[in-house]
């Protein structure tokens, strides 16, 4: 078994914390283990927990759509995960005991997805991989650097989806993300907003 199957049956079996309680499923993540791109959101909600796959409620919807918008899908230019992998209960923000014991799972994956840019959905996954006192509203769209990977923190689709008004700024953030895609990765992505 490699080393990403070995942290997937790890993290299925994982009983670091109480999540494991109540959890249904396991979010491991998916999408492209090679991906360019890294998406990082906060945890798995009612429709999650109960698939066992990232982003496929509501605000999943509105993120394929922005995906598409900007020629991205998520089986080749992006890998999914999350800064816990099980449900916290009524969907409250994860316990900093919770995020501890969750985030060195989400380090080894980006070590071997080893993507060039990373996406951090809201303010839980600025937190948890940043700086716990960092703030979504004075940092998003702003390139940021971890561990030489260039990040890029913006809005968390159910955030657009509570305050529409923001929609505009996401995008705006999303079309650096392009440009930078087409300078590092492929100059000669299509994408037909951008
Ligand atoms: N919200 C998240 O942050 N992650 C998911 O996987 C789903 C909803």
């Amino acid at each position: 078994m490699d080393e990403f199957e070995s942290i997937r049956e790890e993290v299925q079996n994982c009983r670091k914390c109480t999540l494991c309680e109540t959890r249904h499923n396991v979010v491991f993540g998916e999408g492209n283990r090679h991906a360019p791109i890294m998406c990082i959101g906060e945890g798995p909600g009612y429709y999650e927990d109960m698939r066992g796959r990232p982003f496929v409620g509501k605000s999943g919807e509105l993120l394929d759509k922005i995906f598409a918008a900007c020629g991205f899908s998520r089986q080749t230019h992006i890998f999914i995960g999350n800064i816990v992998k099980c449900r916290p209960p009524e969907n409250r923000d994860p316990k900093p005991e919770e995020r501890e014991a969750c985030i060195p799972y989400l380090y080894r994956q980006i070590e071997l997805i080893n993507p060039k840019i990373i996406i951090l959905l809201g303010a839980t996954a600025l937190k948890g991989l940043i700086d716990p006192n960092a703030r979504i509203t004075q940092l998003r769209g702003q390139w940021l650097d971890w561990k030489g990977k260039l990040v890029m923190p913006t809005y968390h689709p159910s955030a657009l989806l509570r305050n529409p008004g923001l929609k505009r700024d996401a995008w705006n953030d999303f079309k650096k993300v392009i440009d930078k895609y087409r300078e590092i990765v492929d100059p000669s992505h299509y994408c037909k907003y951008h």
